[in-house]
């Protein structure tokens, strides 16, 4: 049994196979056409095709005129691309406390943290559920603050009707190898105000516009570039592999949320073994299937026994020496990190396999 799962389908072969005998796999139509189906077809807003989920969260703060002067709030629970972004600006990365029932950003605490160099909030979808948009966006109006949804974990999430990537000003999502849609590596900034988008479409490629740049007599595109700009564009073979892939998405996902639905069923009353919360308002990704468990390295070696792998996939980051060592003040992420542990949860995942994690969590460790 396989923990995760690296989902690449027939389509998304042919139309990579395709695209490497065109000859043309840069950036090009097929980027365009990727940025037209995650618009069209899964209602994100003004999405820029990146190379990596850490490329669009850089950008983004980059977009808000993040800093060295600037310090960005955060949560500890998540991978440490979060915070690096923040690093390479410059910034000061800020930890605030999660809500230990879901692993995501509380915004009382996140109230607690504003400075005057405060700059911009960056939540993280833990596992795919949506964070508290709405907490968040009345401390942000409230402060002017820019709202970046790190949304790595989020793909096909929705808050309040409304899909991740169309709720905040920028939302970053990343397609890296084990997430729920994949380009191999890629991602994507949503772009919720018109006038952010050309400006992430040009400093995704050096600050240049490829659309608008054309060459001269000399051969050379002609541009003037006044701002820097990175090398963060994804290529048509990714875009390729990424329309392919978007194609079964709604099946794979259906399938991923049958079963974190026979999860949440099969484990609600089974002691030292508790759900995270989900609201109502919203629909989690089921990236991950997170539940707090007491005594869990037991239930981790009795799991690893029976051949199910179990993963906490990340740690609080903060404990990092970059970051500064972990902080004393955030009592929901100590309570969150002493419980949470991940049960296997893909789309290929049988169910008998499904089943065989049921029954043996269920006899108890
Ligand atoms: C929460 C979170 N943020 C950001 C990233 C970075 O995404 P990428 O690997 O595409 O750069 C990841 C990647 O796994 C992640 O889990």
């Amino acid at each position: 049994m396989e923990f995760f799962s690296t989902p690449i389908s027939e389509r998304a072969v042919e139309l990579a196979v395709e695209t490497l005998r065109s000859g043309r796999i840069s950036e090009g139509e097929r980027v365009r056409a990727f940025e037209t189906a995650l618009a069209e077809r899964c209602g994100l807003i003004r999405p820029v095709a990146l190379n990596s989920g850490t490329a669009a969260l850089h950008l983004a703060l980059a977009l808000s005129g993040v800093g060295p002067a600037d310090e960005v709030i955060l949560p500890a629970q998540t991978f440490i691309a979060t915070g690096m972004a923040i690093l390479m600006r410059g910034a000061t990365p800020v930890f605030a406390d999660i809500d230990p029932e879901t692993g995501n950003l509380a915004p009382e605490s996140v109230r607690r943290k504003l400075t005057e160099r405060s700059r911009a909030i960056l939540p993280v979808h833990w596992g795919g559920c949506p964070c508290d948009l709405e907490g968040i966006h009345a401390l942000a109006r409230e402060r002017k603050l820019s709202v970046i949804e790190d949304a790595a974990h989020a793909f096909g999430a929705s808050y309040r009707g409304k899909p991740i990537g169309a709720c905040s000003r920028f939302t970053a999502f990343s397609f890296q190898a084990i997430k729920h849609l994949t380009t191999g590596d890629g991602g994507a900034l949503c772009c919720l105000e018109a006038e952010d988008y050309p400006v992430a479409v040009a400093r995704r490629w050096f600050g240049i516009d490829r659309a608008k740049s054309r060459p001269s007599i000399l051969g050379e595109r002609v541009y003037d570039v006044a701002a820097v700009g990175y090398k963060y564009h994804m290529n048509d073979l990714a875009a390729a592999v990424g329309l392919g892939n978007l194609d079964d998405f709604p099946k794979r996902l259906a399938r991923r949320r049958r079963i974190a639905a026979v999860y949440r069923e099969q484990l609600a009353k089974v002691p030292g073994l508790r759900m995270t919360r989900v609201e109502s308002d919203r629909e989690s990704a089921d990236w991950l299937f997170t539940v707090l468990v007491e005594r869990r390295e037991v239930l981790i070696r009795k799991l690893a026994a029976e051949g199910i792998p179990t993963s906490i996939v990340h740690g609080r980051i903060d404990r990092n020496a970059v970051f500064g060592g972990p902080r004393p003040d955030l009592p929901g992420q100590a309570e969150f990190e002493a419980q949470h542990l991940c049960l296997p949860l893909h789309a290929e995942l049988s169910d008998a396999d499904r089943d065989r994690v049921v029954a043996a969590v269920r006899k108890g460790w």
